[in-house]
């Protein structure tokens, strides 16, 4: 069977003012119809032999999850609850544990509820070409081809083939620096790391088991130990508190020699900032992408979103990113738009 696995525990901070603590990007509508998180489930719906979803995410965020699936219409899912952030991979090992108690051949579809895809088509094609690479036993990454040097992605260099549009990969560099990332690039033979994966459960587990032993047994301590309530799946708050924080990519697809890789082009974008939204989306004729009560004189490739009944009216700017709530009001450069999150954290650190 195979199961997608909603990885929906980010909390979104370069997308403040509209991402709170509350109510993170994964589970608002940016873009497109419903949430991130109801269009990533939505997208598993036309998989073959499909199951119900698991989702993980953090604890505070548990009714959230459970009324966007009940809107959705999605039944069986299971909800696993982290009390705290550990990151992607003891996120993943609880998927996998718990996917596992419904099949022990199950393989794991793991999906970042906060990402976009234009062409879903091209998507589902993609995964089914990676059905039997991950049935081999591979841990098949899906691959972007990358158009920028982008240091906050996974790189991926292909080897030989193993299948029809699959491959072996032969280095997985995730995060690179500025000037490794360009060589990449000229390079050519990288793909970007989607974040998708799909292996079965019990491979997974087991490559962490040997690349990050500690962690797994932390992970299986505190997923013993849990319990569950409702759709709930609760796991140990003081054991799980003694995993070790890491991602999938450094933790395991960076060290296991049995990676592979699926080229799928299906207009992806990891809306992680303002710009990666302004990136992706639809302009007007000078650049501007506009949503709410907006109204522009002179003013070029800028995203304008007004989520109050404040007017945004901008004269003789280019460049611009101005996201108004009811309670705040973002104003920032474009190019500036990594740095929304050291708002969060000013905001953090005076309480
Ligand atoms: N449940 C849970 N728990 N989910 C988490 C946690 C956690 O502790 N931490 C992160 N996530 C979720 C995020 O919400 C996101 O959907 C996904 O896992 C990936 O985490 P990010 O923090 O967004 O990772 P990234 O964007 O820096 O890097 C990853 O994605 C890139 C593509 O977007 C890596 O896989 C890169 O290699 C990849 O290129
Ligand atoms: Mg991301």
């Amino acid at each position: 069977m195979l199961i997608p696995m909603i990885l929906s525990g980010g909390s979104g901070t370069r997308l403040w003012p509209v991402s709170r603590r509350n109510l993170p990007k994964q589970f608002l509508s940016l873009s497109g119809n419903g949430t991130l998180f109801q269009q990533t489930i939505a997208r598993t719906r036309l998989l073959p032999d499909v199951g119900a979803p698991i989702v993980v995410a953090s604890e505070d965020h548990r009714f959230l999850a459970a009324d966007q699936l009940l809107e959705a219409g999605v039944e069986g899912a299971a909800i696993v609850l982290e009390p705290v952030a550990r990151n992607t991979a003891p996120a993943i090992a609880l998927g996998a544990l718990k996917a596992l108690e419904r099949d022990p051949q199950a393989l794991l579809l793991v999906l970042p509820a906060d990402h976009l895809i234009g062409d879903t088509e091209n998507f589902t094609d993609a995964v089914r070409q990676a059905l039997p690479a991950a049935r081999d036993g591979w841990l098949v990454t899906f691959g972007i081809r990358p158009d920028r040097p982008e240091t906050g992605f996974g790189y991926i260099r292909r080897a030989e083939s193993i299948g029809d549009n699959a491959f072996r990969v032969e280095q997985f560099v995730e995060k690179p620096d500025q000037a490794t990332a360009q060589s990449y690039l000229e390079h050519g033979g990288y793909d970007w790391n989607s974040g998708m994966f799909l292996f079965k459960a019990a491979r997974y587990l087991e490559e962490l088991g040997q690349h990050a032993p500690e962690m797994l047994a932390a992970v299986r301590a505190a997923y013993a130990t849990g319990r569950g309530d409702l759709d709930f799946v609760r796991v140990d708050k003081d054991a799980f508190a003694k995993v070790p924080d890491n991602s999938i990519d450094y933790a395991v697809m960076e060290k296991t020699a049995r990676a592979a890789v699926i080229p799928v082009s299906c207009a992806w974008s990891d809306i992680g900032s303002w710009s990666a939204l302004w990136l992706s989306g639809k302009h007007d004729k000078q650049g501007n992408q506009r949503e709410g009560d907006t109204l522009t004189v002179n003013t070029r490739n800028s995203l304008l979103r007004s989520h109050d009944r404040h007017v945004i009216a901008t004269v003789g700017v280019d460049d611009l990113i101005v996201v108004s709530t009811p309670d705040a009001t973002l104003v920032a450069h474009r190019d500036a738009a990594q740095d929304v999150k050291k708002v969060v954290d000013q905001l953090k650190a005076s309480g």
